[in-house]
C-alpha cells in the first residue's frame, strides 16, 4: 500500500485520515494457506458468537515472516488460541489481528462476538425482517471473524450453527447439510460442509423463518439437484418464475457452455434488506426480494425479465466466479464481465436476440458511457482503489461484458466456446486473472489478442469517425478512432475495434452483404463492395463494439436505415441517430425555424412508419418508439468545449415528443386501441403491453385530458402490473384529478407489499409533473419511507436523481436533496450512500451555472466529518483533476 504518489496533500484530508490507495501492481501472494476452516455460530439477533478454527500452512509462494495478519473490521478477539493453547501475545494493528507465528503449520482458533441487529451497513452478518443473513463480497467476511479476507485464499468450510428453533427454524449454509439436531432450551443446530474450496467472500449463512418452493433438476450426467427458493410464507406464491428461471439457466449453461452444476443442493434465499441485486455464494445465493418475487398482479414484464436475468447471472457465477475465482479485486471483471455476457446471451436465447441487445446497449449508454466520460472513469481492470465496493460499476460489469463479447464477435460462437472450454479447464479450482482469461481465449479460440489487451487497460469510450468515398464499384470507408483522455490516462493508443458493416443502396433499395472489419489503427481505409448507387453505410451492426460512431448522415439516409435495414439493431440505431442529431442541434440553438421544422418532420415521418409498419412486431416497435434518454443526450451534447444544458435538452425533447403526439394522434390512438384488445396470455401480449403505454405517453403530450381519461381507463381495467404501472406512470406526469385518485387506489391496494410500494415511490419521483420536487420531499416524510432499507431509499432517491427535470432543477434544489441523502445515509450504509455521488460528479460536463451548484454540494459533502471510505473516495475523485 503506497500513498506516496497520491496528489492530495495532508491539508486536504478530512477526518478521519485519508484511506490508503491499493494498487494492482503491489499484489503479493498471502504468506499462509488455509486448507480448512471450521466455523461455529451461536446465533442471536443481538449477539452472535463466532468461533473460527483455521488450519494454516506456509504458502511456499508467499513471503517468509514470523507472524500472521488476519483482517478484521470492527471486531475484537474474545480469545485466541494457537495449536490448542490460549495465547495473549497477539496484537491489533488497526482493524487487523496479528498473531506471532513461526514454523510450518498451525491451528489457530479465534472467538469473536458480533451484533447483527445494529449492522446497518448490511455487510457481514446482519438482521433483516427477523432473520439472519450474510453478505461477504467483497470484504464483509472480516466483519464476522478475523480471516485472510482476500479472494486468493481458498479454503473448505465446515460450519456448525445453533440457535432458538422458534426464531430460526431454517438454518442454511454453503454446500451440503451433513447433520442436524435438537439442543437444549428450544435450540436446534445444523452442520454444513462445502467440499469446494472457496474464498471467504463466497461464504453465506442464513437463519430464519422461511419456506421453500422446491423442484429437482436432473443434470446432463443424470444427477439430481434439489433447488429451493426460500422466502417468507406470505411470498411463496410469487416464487414460480424464479424457480423456472433457475432450471432454464442450469439447462442453458450445460448446452451452451458445457457447464454442469456440482452440488446436490442449490438454495436461493430472498431478503428485503440488500445492498445489491443478488449474491452468488456457493450453493446458497442470497437475493434481493426484487429479483425473486413476481406474479402478474405485482410485477411488470420488465420485472420478470430482470428476475430471469439475475437468477441466470448468479447461477452462471458457479463456474465463472466460484469454480474459477479472482486472484485479487482488480480482476473483478474476470468474473463479472464474463458472467454479465453469459446472462445476456442466456436472455437473448430465451426472449429473442434483437430486443435484448437493444436493451443492453441502452443500459450501457445510460450507465456506463457517463461513467467513462466523467471523473470516476476507470478501466475494466482498475489500477487502484481505496474502497473496492466503489468498483462494482457499469464499467467493470457492462463494459467488461462488451469487451468479451468483442472477442466472441471476432471468432464466432464456436471458436469462442473452444476458448472458454480451455479457460475452465486450465483454471478450475484457481484464483485467476484477466490475463489468464485472455491467454486461454487466445490459445483455445486461436485469436491474437495482443493489442486487444488495451481494452483492459484504457478507460474512456472510443470515438470512431466515418467518412466515405465512391471509387468505381467500391466504397472507400475511412475510419478514425480516438480514445479520449481520462483521469490518470492522458494519452491513449488505438485499440482493435470489430465492426460489422454493410453497404446498402438507398435508391435501389438493395441491401449489401454484411462483413466484419477490425479497425486497429488510428486511421484506416476499408474497401467495400457497392450494392448500387447512393450507398448508405450500416456500421456497428448488432453493436459489435462499445464505441461512439461519429458521422453526419443525411436525414434521408437515416430514415432509409430506420425503415429498411435488415439488421434490427441498425434500424434502432438509425432512429436514435436521427433523434440525437436533431435534439442536440435543437438544444444547442443551432437550428433556425426552418431547420427545426425539417428535423422534426423527418422524425415524425420515421416514427409514423414505426407506428404503422404491420411487419414489425410490437416488442421491437416499442424499442423503436423510444427517444434517446435525456442522460444520453447530455453525453452527446457535452463534447469538446460544449457543455450539456439539461434545461435546453428537456425543452427540445419535450417539443419533439409533442410534435410526434400531435402529428400522429390518430395512429397512436389506433395503436392503443388495438393493443388494449390483446389478452394477457396472448403470445403477442407482452409486445402489446409495451406499446400501449408508449402510445399513451405520446398522446399525453398533445391531448392531456384525453390521455388522462385513457390512462385512468387502462388503470381501472388492467389485469396485470405492466398495464397498471404504465397507466399510473402517464398519470403521474399530468396535473389532473385522475392522478391523485389512482395513486391512492394503487397504494391502498398494495400497501402491504414492499416491492410494489417501492414502485409507488419511484413513479412519483420519476414523474415529469411540475411539482415533482415538492412531491418527493413529501414522500420522504411518508410513514412508509425509511432510510435504513436500500430498496426504499433507491425507490425514492435513485429515481429522483435519474429524473433530469427534478435533479437538474435550475434552483439547485435537486442537487441539495441528493447531497442531503448522501450525508444522512453515509453513517448508516456507506456503500449505498456512495452510489449517489456519481450523479453530482457529472458537474464538469454541465453548463456553468448548474455545474457550480453541483460542485458546491460535493464540497459540502467533502467537508463533513467522519465520512466513510466509500463516500470519501467517490467525492474526492469527483472534485479532483
Ligand atoms: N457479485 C454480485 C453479483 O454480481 C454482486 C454483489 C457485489 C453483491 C457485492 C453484493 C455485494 O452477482
Ligand atoms: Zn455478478
Amino acid at each position: 500500500m503506497d500513498i506516496a504518489h497520491d496528489p492530495i496533500t495532508a491539508d486536504d484530508i478530512p477526518s478521519p485520515a485519508q484511506p490508503p490507495l491499493i494498487k494492482r501492481e503491489d499484489y503479493t501472494p498471502y504468506a499462509w494457506r488455509v486448507p480448512e476452516t471450521a466455523l461455529d455460530f451461536a446465533l442471536g439477533l443481538d449477539q452472535t458468537q463466532v468461533t473460527a478454527t483455521l488450519k494454516l500452512e506456509r504458502n511456499p509462494a508467499g513471503e517468509a515472516s514470523d507472524e500472521i495478519r488476519l483482517n478484521g473490521d470492527g471486531l475484537t478477539a474474545d480469545r485466541v488460541a494457537v495449536d490448542g493453547a490460549n495465547i495473549t501475545d497477539w496484537r491489533m494493528d488497526g482493524p487487523d489481528l496479528v498473531i506471532p507465528l513461526s514454523g510450518k503449520a498451525h491451528t489457530v482458533e479465534i472467538a469473536t462476538t458480533i451484533n447483527p441487529r445494529t449492522n446497518t451497513a448490511l455487510m457481514g452478518l446482519y438482521a433483516s425482517n427477523g432473520m439472519l443473513c450474510t453478505q461477504c463480497e467483497a470484504e464483509g467476511f472480516r466483519r464476522i471473524t478475523f480471516f485472510p479476507d482476500r479472494p486468493d485464499v481458498l479454503s473448505t468450510y465446515r460450519v456448525r450453527m445453533s440457535g432458538p428453533k422458534d426464531q430460526f427454524p431454517i438454518l442454511l449454509c454453503n454446500g451440503n447439510n451433513t447433520e442436524s439436531g435438537e439442543g437444549e432450551d428450544g435450540t436446534h443446530w445444523a452442520e454444513w460442509h462445502d467440499p469446494w474450496p472457496k474464498p471467504s467472500y463466497l461464504f453465506a449463512l442464513v437463519a430464519g423463518d422461511l419456506v421453500a418452493n422446491s423442484a429437482s433438476f436432473t443434470t446432463a450426467s443424470g444427477r439430481e439437484v434439489e433447488c429451493n427458493i426460500w422466502v417468507r410464507a406470505e411470498d411463496l406464491q410469487r416464487t414460480g418464475h424464479a424457480l423456472e428461471s433457475l432450471h432454464r439457466s442450469m439447462k442453458w449453461d450445460e448446452e451452451v457452455f458445457g457447464r454442469e452444476y456440482d452440488l446436490d443442493l442449490y438454495n436461493v434465499v430472498a431478503v428485503s434488506d440488500f445492498n445489491m441485486g443478488a449474491m452468488e455464494n456457493k450453493g446458497l445465493n442470497v437475493f434481493n426480494t426484487k429479483y425473486v418475487l413476481a406474479d402478474p398482479d405485482t410485477a411488470t414484464d420488465a420485472d420478470f425479465d430482470a428476475i430471469e436475468g439475475v437468477i441466470g447471472h448468479e447461477y452462471f457465477h458457479n463456474w465463472s466466479g466460484n469454480r474459477i475465482t479472482c486472484r485479487d479485486w482488480f480482476q473483478l471483471s474476470l468474473k463479472e464481465g464474463f458472467t454479465v455476457l453469459r446472462d445476456q446471451l442466456f436472455s437473448q436465447d430465451m426472449r429473442g436476440e434483437a430486443v435484448k441487445r437493444i436493451e443492453d446497449v441502452r443500459i450501457l449508454r445510460a450507465a456506463q458511457f457517463p461513467e467513462d466520460a466523467g471523473p470516476l472513469a476507470h478501466p475494466i481492470r482498475p489500477d487502484s482503489y481505496r474502497e473496492i465496493s466503489n468498483f462494482y460499476t457499469a464499467t467493470v460489469y457492462n463494459k467488461g461484458a462488451e469487451v468479451i463479447r468483442m472477442m466472441r464477435s471476432m471468432t464466432g460462437a464456436e471458436r469462442f466456446r473452444a476458448g472458454t472450454d480451455l479457460y475452465f479447464d486450465r483454471h478450475d479450482g484457481e484464483a485467476a486473472t484477466c490475463e489468464d482469461f485472455v491467454q486461454a481465449i487466445e490459445a483455445g479460440a486461436d485469436l491474437d489478442l495482443e493489442q486487444f489487451r488495451l481494452w483492459y487497460q484504457q478507460a474512456g469510450t472510443p470515438k470512431v469517425s466515418v467518412s466515405q468515398q465512391v471509387d468505381g464499384d467500391i466504397l472507400r470507408l475511412t475510419l478514425t478512432q480516438t480514445v479520449p483522455a481520462t483521469p490518470g490516462q492522458p494519452d491513449k493508443q488505438p485499440m482493435p475495434i470489430p465492426l460489422r458493416v454493410a453497404v446498402h443502396s438507398r435508391t435501389t433499395d438493395s441491401l449489401g452483404a454484411e462483413q466484419l472489419i477490425v479497425l486497429d489503427q488510428a486511421t484506416q481505409v476499408f474497401e467495400l463492395p457497392l450494392a448500387g448507387p447512393d450507398p448508405v453505410v450500416s456500421i456497428n451492426r448488432g453493436y459489435t463494439a462499445p464505441v461512439i460512431v461519429e458521422r453526419s448522415l443525411d436525414n434521408a439516409d437515416l430514415v432509409f436505415l430506420a425503415a429498411h435495414d435488415d439488421d434490427p439493431f441498425a434500424r434502432y440505431e438509425a432512429m436514435q441517430e436521427l433523434a440525437v442529431g436533431h435534439l442536440v442541434a435543437a438544444a444547442s440553438a443551432e437550428l433556425d425555424g426552418a431547420a427545426l421544422a425539417e428535423g422534426q418532420s423527418a422524425l415524425v415521418d420515421a416514427m409514423r412508419s414505426v407506428v404503422t409498419d404491420v411487419a414489425l412486431d410490437d416488442s421491437m416497435r416499442g424499442e423503436l418508439m423510444l427517444l434517446p434518454s435525456e442522460t444520453y443526450l447530455f453525453e452527446a451534447m457535452a463534447s469538446g468545449d460544449r457543455k450539456a444544458d439539461p434545461g435546453a435538452i428537456n425543452t427540445a425533447r419535450e417539443a419533439l415528443r409533442t410534435a410526434i403526439g400531435q402529428a400522429l394522434a390518430t395512429e397512436l390512438n389506433a395503436l392503443h386501441v388495438r393493443a388494449q384488445k390483446v389478452d394477457f396470455d396472448d403470445p403477442d401480449g407482452r409486445g402489446a403491453r409495451k406499446i400501449k403505454t408508449q402510445a399513451l405517453a405520446y398522446i399525453a403530450m398533445s391531448d392531456r385530458a384525453k390521455a388522462a381519461a385513457m390512462a385512468a381507463h387502462q388503470f381501472d381495467h388492467a389485469d396485470n402490473m405492466t398495464d397498471r404501472q404504465g397507466a399510473l406512470m402517464v398519470l403521474c406526469g399530468l396535473d389532473c384529478p385522475e392522478r391523485g385518485e389512482r395513486l391512492t387506489a394503487f397504494y391502498d391496494r398494495y400497501k402491504t407489499n414492499d416491492l410494489v410500494v417501492d414502485k409507488w415511490f419511484t413513479l412519483q419521483a420519476l414523474s415529469s409533473h411540475p411539482d415533482v420536487i415538492a412531491q418527493a420531499k413529501q414522500l420522504a416524510e411518508h410513514p412508509d419511507f425509511t432510510i435504513s432499507n436500500p430498496n426504499r431509499v433507491r425507490s425514492l432517491y435513485m429515481a429522483f436523481a435519474g429524473n433530469p427535470s427534478a435533479f437538474h432543477a435550475e434552483s439547485g434544489e435537486g442537487y441539495r436533496m441528493i447531497a442531503d441523502v448522501i450525508l444522512a445515509l453515509d453513517p448508516i450504509n456507506p456503500q449505498t450512500a456512495a452510489r449517489f455521488v456519481s450523479a453530482l460528479g457529472r458537474w464538469r460536463r454541465i453548463e456553468p451555472k448548474r455545474a457550480a451548484l453541483m460542485k458546491a454540494e460535493l464540497e459540502r459533502i467533502s467537508n463533513a466529518k467522519n465520512l466513510s471510505r466509500d463516500t470519501f473516495e467517490q467525492v474526492s475523485r469527483s472534485l479532483e483533476g
